[in-house]
């Protein structure tokens, strides 16, 4: 096994995205490393988010005459280069120096959409500062206190973040063995940037004994969203939904897009799959309003079954993380432009123009299990 406290690789040198893990791997100490990859319990949710991408094929269709590929999309509103984003995720700065900010730049240059975890080590607003082209939505976690909720969703509004996202799978935190074991305690005082006033300062997970505490409410109910909705403008986006009943739930209280997301298979171990819970969601609510999709997307040709499944746009938590810890903003740089050319290839190979042409006829079933 590779040290991992190796020197970080030179970014460039990156040259497949099936080198990005391992690669980053060898970037990062051990506890880090745990902190990244870890799921809940036994990882089977963790598993099976990559699992469910292997139960379709793509029907390519030949002679097409494409010429030439428009991979954009419009995400509530905006227009973005690619449909992939990037998912939220804390304490970037653990991870590399450059950051949150670092991140931002390089979605920045990519021209995608980048959302912003409460738990970010650099503070909402020089995140912002770092991201003044393009989308960029601020991830909500609810704070006890309510009025702290609202101070922060004022604090985005008046950065220029264009969509609060609120998660909402996360009322106590997930058993992460793997991360416990590797021993980055999230319990330790942690720099959180943007989750912290002076008047609530915000805390990282605690784990207490067998309890864990965020600093959500874990007796909010989907209430809070009106209470969310009222204290801004901007469009609600409700992550972390697995069932149609909650997607109908989120978008009857004012929830523009829904995502369906098991948090990367870090809060309940044998929740469902994202990309099998997504057609169920699509059905119920894909008609009202967008609905994305996030959790084991790794490669273009993931990106476009997830489209073909109905999600209008799909997120990217770990590989982010990788690229980070490879090579700060540079190396999330080279991660996005890899995962661009390569859906846009991926598109051409399948015959299709744009993500607009694609739909459940692009799918056909996965190979016959072995
Ligand atoms: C290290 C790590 C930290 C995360 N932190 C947050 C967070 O602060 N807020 C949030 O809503 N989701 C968080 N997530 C979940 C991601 O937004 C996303 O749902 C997940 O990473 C997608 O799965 P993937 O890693 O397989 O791409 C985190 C995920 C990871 C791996």
């Amino acid at each position: 096994m590779p040290s991992r406290a190796g020197a970080r690789r030179r970014p460039t040198a990156l040259r497949t995205l099936g080198d990005l893990e391992l690669e980053a791997s060898r970037s990062v100490d051990d506890a880090v490393w745990g902190y990244i990859q870890g799921g809940a319990g036994e990882e089977e949710t963790l598993r099976a988010n990559r699992e469910a991408f292997r139960r379709w094929t793509i029907r390519p269709r030949m002679l097409s005459g494409v010429r030439s590929v428009d991979p954009g999309t419009i995400l509530l509103g905006t227009r973005v280069r690619m449909p992939f984003f990037v998912s939220p995720t804390a304490y970037q700065g653990r991870i590399h120096p450059d950051g949150e900010c670092g991140t931002a730049r390089a979605a920045a240059r990519a021209g995608v959409l980048a959302m912003f975890s409460t738990l970010s080590t650099d503070p909402l607003e020089a995140i912002a500062a770092s991201k003044p082209s393009g989308a960029r939505w601020f991830q909500l976690y609810l704070q006890r206190d309510f009025g702290a909720s609202r101070r922060l969703i004022a604090r985005a509004g008046a950065s220029g973040y264009s969509a609060i996202v609120v998660t909402v799978d996360t009322p106590v935190l997930g058993p992460r063995d793997r991360q416990m074991r590797s021993g980055l305690a999230l319990s330790a005082p942690l720099p959180v940037g943007s989750g912290g006033d002076a008047r609530s300062p915000a805390r990282a997970p605690e784990v207490r004994g067998d309890r864990y505490e965020l600093p959500p409410p874990a007796d909010a109910t989907w209430d809070v969203l009106d209470r969310v909705r009222e204290a801004t403008d901007l469009p609600i986006v409700v992550k972390g939904v697995l069932t149609a009943e909650d997607a109908r739930l989120a978008v009857e209280h004012g929830a523009r897009a829904v995502v369906v997301s098991n948090h990367g298979g870090r809060q309940l171990d044998r929740a469902p799959a994202s990309l099998d819970a997504l057609p169920e969601v699509v059905a119920a609510v894909g008609r009202r309003t967008e609905v994305y999709v996030e959790g084991g997307i790794r490669r273009g040709s993931d990106v476009i079954v997830a489209l073909a499944l109905g999600a209008r746009g799909v997120g990217v938590g770990r590989p982010v993380l990788w690229a980070l810890a490879l090579g700060g903003e540079l190396g999330v740089a080279r991660y996005l432009e890899l995962l661009g050319t390569e859906f846009a290839t991926c598109l051409a190979l399948a015959g299709r123009r744009s993500a607009r042409e694609l739909d459940r006829a692009v799918l056909g079933p996965g190979p016959p299990a072995r």
